[in-house]
């Protein structure tokens, strides 16, 4: 069900990317990031599926998944981000401390296994990107410590220590943990690696962001379609993805962008409070929701000038459709969806439930709606115990 809605009077329309958006994640560190990331071991692009019994029921022309639960080993998008930036970071540390030259690649084969060895990092997670960065680190050599809150199930601790991390346990939420990690760092002289951003920590969170454009880039290139996307339906935790997602997808599209919509769990609704309020705004976590990757109560700073012009609407939804919709889209179309990955299209089923809704974010039957699922089953058993 949708809880709340907030349309956002400072979204541009049918214009070009502004370079003030553009300058947040530029061209070339996009690029930099792509030509990183499918060097990896295993690349490979992730499915583009065609949802066409949804669209029909929902009135639309078309619906295009983008599967991210085979993404590497780890069944998430993030897998593209937290461990994109440890490589970023091994790059600029080791060349720092050797004073001469060092490239991704150089990191990427490990080549200063002896200087990473030295290094530490640490990041704070409901699963996904600690794992990234747990990954990240392994591959290229460095330690790493990972924060979790006590709400964060054991299947997600034990794939991050299975990845050769170090757990730590917090109490309270994820924005608790974000600042237990950060403070732990200053006092160990570790290197924070974080998907989320706050004034002066920015250019982490950035390469974690331009990682995450691999998506957009592949979904560019595997849409079948003549004409673009007129929608797109895009979950938010902290908004890193968000903001990613529209920054590309409107440098790419241009004048033809397709309309944003986030969506958002109403027990962790961020973005959706700061559109309303025209400015950041947190709000305290107490309740968490089964979404957990979305469950996070502070925005980072680096997507807000973009969510703020590019996203027309920003929703919240309650857990309810989540299980269901999971269930359908195993049983009908073999897609393994894990509870954070169905938010953008369970908020596109619910509008369309409307049809006020349905006429405000201007949908038709010509529309054409993409949405990104973005992890698989990340803990096989909360998602087994979902699905039944
Ligand atoms: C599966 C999944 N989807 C979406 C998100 C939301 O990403 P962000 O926090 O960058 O908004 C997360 C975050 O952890 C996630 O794990």
């Amino acid at each position: 069900m949708i809880k709340q809605h907030v349309h956002n009077d400072m979204a541009m329309k049918e214009q070009a990317c502004p370079d003030s958006v553009r300058e947040i994640l530029s061209a070339p560190a996009r690029q930099q990031a792509r030509k990183t990331i499918v060097q990896w071991p295993g690349y490979q692009p992730t499915k583009l599926q065609s949802l066409q019994a949804f669209a029909l029921e929902l009135g639309v022309e078309a619906l295009y998944y983008k599967d991210e639960s085979t993404r590497f080993e780890l069944s998430s998008f993030k897998a593209l981000g937290g461990a994109y930036a440890v490589q970023v970071m091994l790059r600029d540390a080791i060349k720092r401390s050797i004073g001469s030259d060092v490239t991704l690649e150089d990191i990427g084969y490990a080549r200063y296994r002896e200087q990473a060895s030295q290094i530490t990092v640490v990041a704070a997670t409901d699963g996904n990107h600690g794992r990234s960065v747990a990954w990240g680190a392994q591959r290229f050599g460095c330690n790493c410590v990972i924060y979790m809150h006590n709400q964060v199930s054991i299947g997600r601790q034990e794939a991050v220590e299975a990845l050769g991390a170090r757990v730590c346990r917090v109490q309270g939420n994820y924005d608790d943990s974000v600042h237990a990690a950060a403070a732990d760092a200053q006092l160990h002289d570790w290197h924070v690696v974080s998907d989320t951003s706050w004034p002066g920590y920015m250019d982490i969170p950035r390469d974690v962001m331009a990682g995450y454009t691999v998506m957009t880039a592949e979904v560019m290139e595997q849409w079948p379609l003549e004409e673009l996307p007129t929608h797109v339906f895009i979950q938010g935790g902290c908004g890193g993805l968000a903001g990613a997602v529209c920054l590309d997808l409107w440098c790419r599209c241009g004048v033809d962008m397709p309309k944003f919509i986030v969506v958002e769990p109403e027990a962790a609704a961020c973005l959706y409070e700061s559109a309303r309020a025209g400015e950041p705004r947190m709000v305290d976590i107490t309740v968490e929701s089964l979404m957990g990757g979305l469950s996070c109560g502070a925005m980072s700073l680096l997507a807000w000038p973009v969510l703020k012009l590019a996203v027309n609407d920003f929703l919240t939804i309650s857990d309810d459709p989540v299980g269901p919709l999971m269930r359908r889209l195993a049983r009908e179309e073999s897609i393994v969806a894990g509870e954070s990955a169905v938010a953008g299209l369970a908020g596109l089923i619910e509008t369309c439930k409307s049809k006020d809704r349905y006429a405000q974010l201007e949908l038709s039957p010509t529309s054409r709606v993409l949405v990104f699922g973005t992890e698989g089953a990340t803990d096989p058993e909360v998602y087994h115990q979902l699905i039944g």
